[in-house]
């Protein structure tokens, strides 16, 4: 890929192209107290990162289980561990919206309505499977979301990966193509994942906290995340992961139940219901903050060495 291309999507030159030299970039900013330890990162190609796993010292184990999360979740994740899904890959998707130029939308209520009592049907968690949840998915209604969407973006990859990436909420790109981070933070989240020696669609589920595109790209409100939330929680209890990455502030803190700050949140392993979490910057934001990569890179070896620990 061209150098200059690299940098104008912020990959320069942290994630480096196929024929770069190997090199080593030393983190020179002191890791605060909260955060993992890495003297050095070794980039190689393809796309830097493919040295083993730094040596990363694993603070100290500070779950973080919320009760709320834990409740929901731990109902659905007994339920799909008595199911099964031979799934590979998650479903096609019914293509049951019509795309309506930005301009001819109509207006979003301020106040999404109250998320309980429209919430879609309520699934027996024993009965959950992938049909009945993308099709929910695809049918909800339960929010304002529904009347600018050009398609829910239900999630895409690996159903049964050990890795589940969530990020906020689709944009213009993954609602008018349906499928989570095809934008240009996508492309950066795949060149994230390349660097983990990763891919989507194998061994990686990829998802958003929101279904549904923001009109505008704006902040998701919490009486949407209040009426969407239960998508999510189905979604990892089907895939079962071995590991969550949260993908930004917002993620980690629907996921946690918090409203803390992504730095008080980085450095640390969380559990939502035993699955160890790691929170990270949006690729988003990362594209706007390019030195903060070298912080992602911490981020994603705490994930892979924390992925290790599990399997020992
Ligand atoms: N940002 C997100 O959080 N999710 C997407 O799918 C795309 C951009």
């Amino acid at each position: 890929m061209d150098e200059q291309l690299l940098k104008a999507m912020g990959l320069w030159p942290l994630w480096v192209p196929k024929d770069q030299e190997t090199e080593v970039v030393t983190l020179s900013e002191p890791a605060a107290s909260h955060e993992p330890s890495i003297a050095s990162v070794h980039v190689a190609s393809p796309f830097g990162f493919t040295e083993s796993t730094p040596d990363v010292e694993t603070p100290a184990a500070k779950p973080v289980i919320s009760a709320s999360a834990k409740a929901g979740l731990a109902a659905a994740l007994a339920a799909a561990r008595g199911g099964s899904s031979s799934l590979r890959h998650a479903p096609e998707k019914p293509a049951t919206h019509v795309a309506l130029p930005e301009a001819q939308q109509p207006p979003v209520q301020a106040e999404a309505p109250a998320p309980v009592s429209l919430v879609t049907k309520p699934v027996t968690p024993a009965n959950d499977n992938w049909d009945d949840l993308t099709r929910e998915i695809h049918q909800c209604r339960a929010c304002t979301l529904c009347d600018s969407r050009t398609q829910a973006v239900p999630g895409i990859g690996d159903v049964q990966a050990e890795w589940m990436f969530i990020g906020e909420a689709p944009g213009a790109e993954e609602d008018r193509l349906g499928e989570p981070f095809v934008g240009t933070a996508g492309k950066l989240l795949d060149n994230m994942l390349a660097a983990m020696q990763l891919k989507r669609g194998d061994n990686v589920y990829i998802g958003n906290v929101l279904k549904c595109r923001p009109p505008g790209n704006r902040d998701p409100q919490p009486a949407e995340v209040a009426a969407c939330r239960h998508f999510l929680t189905r979604q990892i209890a089907l895939v079962q992961p071995k590991i969550l990455v949260a993908l930004g502030r917002f993620a980690a803190n629907t996921l946690l139940n918090t409203d803390s700050t992504l730095a008080s949140l980085r450095g640390t392993v969380h559990h939502v219901e035993g699955i160890p979490l790691i929170v990270t910057y949006h690729p988003a934001y990362l594209l706007r903050n390019l030195p903060d990569k070298a912080k992602a890179w911490q981020d994603l070896c705490l994930a892979m060495k924390t992925l290790q620990q599990t399997k020992h």
